[in-house]
């Protein structure tokens, strides 16, 4: 009968890729869960097991379930350890076009994926299992972990446009397209896997299905603070927004530094302009090969001029505010400046990303 099964699934309509780390305890649970799940749907399915060389011996256990059951698979990852590159390996080991990611601990409840392939069969690319969508939720969290996780959500949805498609980014359990995710585009790091899919997929159609994020049964989760530190890189590498601002933020420290130097020798305005002058050049330059750095449009000269004029409307606010506050008020002309860069930094992004960088080319062949 298996053999049978084989042959009319050449090709599996489903992918489940499922990253292991330590799990022998749920593994075999997870496992016969999910395939009575599936057993409903179709016959002709695959579990992918990347597992990173479990010490527990997860990967011993998944090697003998494929040996009853060819469609589960197992890949054991020698000498590599990650969440993110985990995922992206299973996906690309994927052999059909509808690919699903969940955790081995049953966190993520199998009983949900059903309605993520309904979801699917509706014509979504991207259907995420959302712990934030009415009627999802979470249990047992406590109010510091849940706080962390809206708050994270939030961030993403400001800092990343697409992140905006599902009310749960940071969701490890979704199904994608693989049609329509370039795998090699991926750049992983830490937890978040959808957040980049999501990033790079400015077509997908995207659906949520609600779930309940189940208390850890067994086992440890292996969420600390590296992974937060990471996750943080990572927002950064995908938002423009985030890289223009912390240029932004060290180019003000500087500014008022080289006023503060100059201040005494040189007085308010051309120490307030010296001040200007450098944040803007430190601007300039980081912007260049960072901020917009796949962005191109004409000669460094014709940038430069045009940066300075696009900066104007905050050359302008800051210097005014400066000057009004220290003549009508007596506000130090340092302290006055620096208010003065934070009236001129919103009209200052708008001008930059809509002028001066606005090129649509990519420096590189999409
Ligand atoms: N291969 C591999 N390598 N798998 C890993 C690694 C690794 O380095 N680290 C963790 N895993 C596996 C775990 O075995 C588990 O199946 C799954 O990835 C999630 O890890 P947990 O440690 O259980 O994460 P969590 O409970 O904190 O859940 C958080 O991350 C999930 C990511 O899938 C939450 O943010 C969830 O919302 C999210 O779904
Ligand atoms: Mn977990």
């Amino acid at each position: 009968m298996r053999t049978r099964q084989m042959e009319e699934c050449s090709k599996p309509e489903i992918s489940i890729v499922v990253p292991t780390y330590n799990e022998a305890q749920v593994i075999g649970t997870f496992l016969d869960k999910v395939r009575e799940e599936l057993e409903e749907y179709t016959k002709c399915y695959e579990v992918i097991v990347v597992d990173d060389d479990s010490p527990d011996g997860t990967w011993r256990i998944v090697e003998e379930e494929s040996k009853g059951d060819p469609r589960i698979r197992l890949v054991r990852r020698l000498g590599e350890r990650g969440l993110a590159t985990a995922v992206i390996k299973g996906i690309q080991e994927a052999r059909s076009d509808l690919v699903i990611v969940m955790d081995a601990d049953l966190q993520h409840p199998p009983e949900v994926v059903p309605k993520i392939l309904g979801k699917a069969k509706e014509g979504y690319d991207i259907v995420v299992a959302s712990r934030y969508a009415r009627g999802g939720g979470v249990e047992g969290w406590s109010k510091a972990r849940l706080a962390i996780s809206r708050i994270s959500s939030i961030v993403s949805k400001i800092l990343v446009r697409e992140a905006r498609k599902t009310s749960d980014p940071m969701s490890g359990f979704f199904l994608v397209r693989k049609s329509i995710v370039r795998v090699e585009h991926l750049r992983p790091r830490g937890y978040k896997i959808l957040l980049e899919i999501l990033a790079k997929s400015p077509g997908a159609r995207v659906a949520d299905v609600p779930y309940t994020f189940r208390k850890r049964a067994a086992g440890d989760s292996k969420l600390g603070l590296r992974v937060m530190v990471d996750f943080i890189l990572h927002l950064i590498s995908l938002s423009r927004l985030a890289r223009f601002a912390i240029v932004g933020g060290i180019g003000s420290i500087l500014n008022l530094g080289v006023m503060y130097i100059l201040l005494p020798v040189a007085g308010v305005d051309a120490s307030s302009i010296a001040g200007i002058e450098a944040g803007i050049l430190w601007n300039f330059i980081l912007h260049e090969e960072w901020t917009f750095k796949s962005r191109f449009a004409g000669s460094v000269i014709r940038r430069l001029i045009g940066y300075h004029l696009s900066s104007l409307a905050g050359i302008t606010s800051t210097y005014l505010v400066m000057r009004l506050l220290y003549t009508l008020a007596g506000v130090n002309p340092v302290l006055g400046q620096a208010i003065g860069i934070i009236v001129g930094f919103i009209a200052n992004y708008t001008l930059s990303s809509g002028v001066v960088w606005r090129g649509a080319k990519a420096k590189t062949a999409p």
